[in-house]
């Protein structure tokens, strides 16, 4: 490995100089879906994988089978009395299918400013009702709707089971 670096030589250099410039922590700039305003993140418990997520913009959870089954505990709560049961569209719109009013959702940067600013109507902010991180379970469990089915589906049976 040292050897490897050696026959690199300058260029390695340059690029760990370049990378040391970089802020450690160099947070996205997340802002409302509909209002646009900077979200407050002010006062807000911050799990490891929050912060990441801040910084990456890529929600730690996706496809972990673990974080989906808790994700859609808090759908069952916080959500499907107006998405519907499965996310199928109730008086707030499906997030099942692949069709977004906001296409930003496509990006997990976008679905948590959707989710934790709120979006047009009786779609209110969950800021202050779920913490940063309780939005990160339920967004792995409404990614995995498209991206793995037969995950989200084990969530929702995982549920239903413990819940005769
Ligand atoms: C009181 C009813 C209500 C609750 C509770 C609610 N929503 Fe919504 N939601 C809506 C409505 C209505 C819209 C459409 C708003 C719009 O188009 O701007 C919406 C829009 C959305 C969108 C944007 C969909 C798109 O097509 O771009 C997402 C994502 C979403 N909700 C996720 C959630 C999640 C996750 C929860 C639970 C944490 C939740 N909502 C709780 C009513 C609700």
């Amino acid at each position: 490995m040292f050897k490897k670096l050696a026959v690199a030589g300058g260029l390695s250099v340059f690029l760990a100089s370049g990378f040391a410039l970089m802020p450690a922590q160099a947070d996205l700039d997340f802002r409302g879906t509909v209002s646009g305003e900077p979200l407050d993140f002010t006062g807000e418990e911050e799990s490891p994988q929050f912060k990441e997520f801040k910084n990456t913009g890529i929600n730690p959870y996706n496809g972990n089978q673990e974080a989906l089954n808790k994700g859609y505990v808090i759908f069952a709560t916080a959500c499907s009395g107006c998405h519907g049961h499965l996310a199928e569209g109730k008086l707030g719109p499906a997030l099942s299918d692949d069709y977004w009013t906001y296409p930003t959702n496509l990006e997990d940067k976008g679905l948590f400013e959707t989710i934790y600013g709120g979006a047009a109507g009786q779609m209110g902010p969950q800021q202050g009702l779920l913490e940063p991180d309780e939005i990160l379970h339920v967004m792995s469990w409404v990614r995995a709707l498209q991206t793995e089915p037969e995950k989200a589906k084990k969530a929702v049976d995982t549920f239903e089971h413990r819940n005769g």
